[in-house]
């Protein structure tokens, strides 16, 4: 029996990483598929599924996928549940437990993130029922220049994502708290690495107050880029300096991992700005591994490919294969 810091650890292993395919059912259809002009409805996003889950080879890449609860309970083109489909290849399934967002209420242009209620009775099911190896919650963190966000959104959205850390360690799982500072607006990286800082210092002040053992948990964060109106595009180099910086001034060296997510990157930036990132983090000796939890940077050329037809799964496929080999050579 693995213990939760072996579990994280194993999640953050050299040279490979995680897919976040846990997109709501609303996202998925809305985001995904509609997006790419494909239909939507419960079939196409098992169809979708399968065309990433199933594709023969990503083991070579992937430590874990996560899910979202529709697709614990779907089954892949073969008959199989798809968590099943996952452990058969090695792939830890994990699930996102949190239940979107919500405005919240002293600040209505911030959000809180929603899905405590319940939460304990959930995770046991997740955990006997589909042998889910580790769960994510995430929060969303707007940056409007030095208006937001409000120290009362890191607040209450740190107190959210420790409950959840301790309630998911409790459950016997590995908690992936992604505070996810938004890519959207005019700032420049410098603001977003401030803002990462805050958030990442408020988030551990609250998790030392409360249960949560640091060394079972893996940290998903955004990298220190500047916003899409900014029209400002930073160098991989640049991105490096500020995420790493900000990453090692607050994230403490117990943590067993941090993972990234692409926000809206292309594959093609969010390759290149993670490659410059883990060099970095040689070269200073980071104490934490550095790894991939990509949804759209490893999809969408796949997506784009597939157009929700059988005949063109395998070259759809291919497309996603290539894009995890590159992005996991980034990290080694
Ligand atoms: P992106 O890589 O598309 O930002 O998604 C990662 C994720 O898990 C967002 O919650």
């Amino acid at each position: 029996m693995m213990n939760l810091s072996d579990t994280a650890r194993a999640l953050v292993a050299p040279g490979k990483g995680i897919l976040a395919a846990d997109e709501s059912e609303k996202s998925a259809d809305e985001k995904r598929l509609t997006a790419f002009g494909i239909k939507t409805g419960p079939e196409m996003r098992r169809k979708f599924r399968d065309m990433l889950l199933a594709t023969p080879g990503i083991e070579e890449y992937l430590t874990g996928v996560i899910l979202h609860e529709e697709t614990l309970s779907q089954k892949g083109n073969d008959g199989e549940l798809f968590p099943r489909l996952l452990a058969a290849k090695g792939i830890t399934p994990g699930i996102k437990v949190d239940q979107g967002l919500e405005p919240l209420a002293e600040s209505p242009s911030e959000t809180i993130t929603k899905g405590l209620l319940g939460l304990p009775e959930r995770l046991t099911a997740y955990h006997t029922d589909y042998a889910t190896g580790f769960t994510k919650w995430r929060a969303a963190i707007t940056i409007d220049g030095d208006r937001l966000p409000t120290a009362r959104a890191l607040v209450e959205n740190a107190k959210r994502l420790a409950t959840y850390a301790c309630e998911v360690q409790k459950a016997g799982m590995v908690p992936l708290l992604e505070p996810e500072v938004l890519l959207d607006g005019a700032h420049g990286r410098l603001r977003a690495r401030a803002v990462i800082e805050s958030v990442m210092r408020v988030l551990f002040d609250t998790l030392n107050e409360q249960c949560a053992d640091l060394s079972g948990i893996i940290i998903k964060t955004s990298m220190a880029v500047s916003g899409n109106k900014s029209g400002r595009q930073d160098t991989p180099e640049e991105v490096a300096e500020d995420t790493l910086g900000a990453l090692m001034e607050t994230v403490p060296a117990e943590v067993a991992g941090i993972v990234f997510l692409s926000g809206g990157q292309t594959p093609d930036q969010a390759t290149a700005n993670l490659a410059a990132i883990t060099k970095l983090a040689r070269e200073r000796n980071a104490p934490w591994p550095l790894t991939f939890s990509y949804a759209r940077a490893l999809q969408e050329e796949a997506l784009m490919i597939w157009k929700g037809e059988d005949e063109n799964v395998p070259a759809a496929r291919e497309a996603f294969l290539a894009r995890l080999e590159k992005v996991a050579a980034a990290t080694s």
